[in-house]
């Protein structure tokens, strides 16, 4: 594909130190066959995940000088409130220490016992506190989301099918929110569509039912509208941005991802009611509603990322850097989610170990192998993400079982991508030397994947 040259150059550099490969076995049996558990020094190319992960620029270590950390009414919040409001568009803006901070509060304020929430696919966090809260939730996603061969240009788009069903099986009243993302990380940063959300919003809003997006990676997601939607090239990324989120009725923000800052974010909604009920739950989980657990020069720093982050070039070589990955992996026959997504290759790990077994966990597997060829880290995104129904109590499966390699912005340069690339190619070259999976050895109540520990099946 196009490769653009970085529309930026390196002024600092951080170390890294190279294992062998007999120090990682020893590393990775200690972590318990967790790549999660394993120290960030001794991962080489860490591709665990894009949140937090990036380099801030030149411009936004400077905008942290300038962070007022004032208790209350701090200037870097009012900073921080105008660029969501002129980026984003919604007019109550109120800071989180990150994603999941606004996923509670919104959560506790709609959701009661015995409702529904339907969505396009799920995040872990998302969807553990719509649980928490006492809500059974229903994905609505497209089925070509399921299907990692599918080429289909927006598998992040919801069948209106689907959700006109759950609605009328469910019924409107008790449905507090549709939650939407752009773009669906468990997907593999697949987009939704500029025309696909706008009907969504119409038939929830038909029925009185609010919707929520998910902004996280919605900068990504106007990228890929501005590439595949009919009618959207001419169109700058920041127009394409306001048209996502202009249907909404409110978004919760994870500002580690697009935004290109290292920590915090924000619920923003259009309610006033609703957004003076979440800044008196801000008080009692995150802090002040002008700083919600964030240090003011995170504040500044996050505003300045906005404005980075739909910078065309930026964006554009970003959403290459996947596209490279993704090309690289494809073209050597490792089967991959297709097509590469805003933020992460996915592998597809149940095609790719068909001799394990989906009970011995082949996505974990794989990312086991990838670490050990060469010390790169990516995450387990299948059976162990997916976790235990809470009303069952079994396990849940998945129709994708996934390793995603989720690329930091800014941060690594083509010859680790292809360090990457060469790697996972080595391991899908000799997979049948993979003669096993792995089996918990001690599982976590939530979110399980990020502490639990394995043994060999
Ligand atoms: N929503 C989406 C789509 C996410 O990808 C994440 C985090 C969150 C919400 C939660 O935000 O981490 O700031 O609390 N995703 C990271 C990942 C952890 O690796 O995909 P948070």
């Amino acid at each position: 594909p196009a490769y653009p040259p970085e529309p930026w150059r390196v002024k600092m550099v951080e170390p890294l130190r190279v294992t062998t490969r007999a120090e990682r076995e020893e590393l990775l049996r200690e972590a318990g066959w967790n790549p999660c558990l394993l120290r960030s020094e001794d991962v080489y190319v860490d591709l665990f995940t894009d949140s937090g992960t990036n380099a801030m620029s030149d411009r936004q270590w400077s905008a942290l000088m300038r962070g007022d950390e004032a208790y209350a009414g701090a200037r870097s919040f009012y900073v921080f409130e105008e660029a969501v409001r002129t980026f984003y568009g919604y007019e109550h803006v109120i800071p989180v220490h990150q994603g999941r901070g606004g996923e509670n509060i919104l959560s506790r304020c709609l959701i009661r016992p015995g409702t529904h929430v339907p969505g396009n696919m799920y995040f872990p966090s998302t969807r553990a506190h719509q649980e928490l809260n006492g809500a059974a939730f229903h994905d609505v996603i497209v089925d070509a989301a399921h299907d990692p061969a599918s080429e289909h240009p927006f598998k992040g788009d919801v069948d209106l099918g689907k959700l006109r069903a759950v609605i009328a099986g469910c019924g409107a009243d008790a449905i507090p929110y549709v939650s939407l993302a752009a773009t669906v990380n468990m997907a593999g940063g697949q987009p939704i569509s500029v025309a696909n959300l706008t009907e969504t919003c119409a038939l929830a809003h038909a029925h009185g039912i609010p919707v929520f997006l998910d902004t996280a990676r919605a900068v990504e997601n106007a990228w890929l509208v501005k590439q595949r939607e009919p009618g959207w090239a001419g169109r700058t990324v920041a127009e394409i941005l306001l048209a996502l989120c202009a249907p909404t009725d409110g978004a919760v923000m994870s500002a580690k991802k697009d935004s290109l800052a290292n920590i915090g974010g924000w619920l923003a909604l259009r309610d006033p009611a609703l957004a003076e009920q979440a800044r008196g739950l801000v008080l009692l989980y995150e802090g002040l509603h002008t700083y919600g657990g964030m240090a003011g020069r995170d504040m500044e720093a996050i505003a300045a990322g906005i404005a980075e982050s739909v910078a065309e070039d930026h964006i554009r070589a970003r959403v290459a850097q996947v596209e490279y990955l993704g090309a690289r992996l494809g073209d050597a026959g490792v089967p991959i989610v297709r097509p590469a997504g805003g933020h992460c290759v996915c592998i597809d790990a149940a095609a790719g170990l068909p001799h394990v077994p989906r009970t011995e966990f082949p996505g974990q597997t794989l990312a086991c192998a990838v670490y050990l060829e060469a010390g790169v880290r990516g995450v387990e995104r299948g059976a162990v993400s997916a976790g235990r129904d809470p009303a069952t109590g079994e396990n849940r499966w998945p129709a994708l079982e996934l390793l995603r390699l989720a690329i930091p912005r800014r941060v690594y340069t083509r010859a680790h991508i292809d360090l990457v690339a060469d790697s996972v190619i080595a391991v899908h070259r000799t997979r049948e030397r993979i003669t096993r999976g792995l089996t918990f050895a001690y599982e976590p109540p939530h979110l399980r994947f990020f502490q639990a520990r394995f043994k060999p099946a």
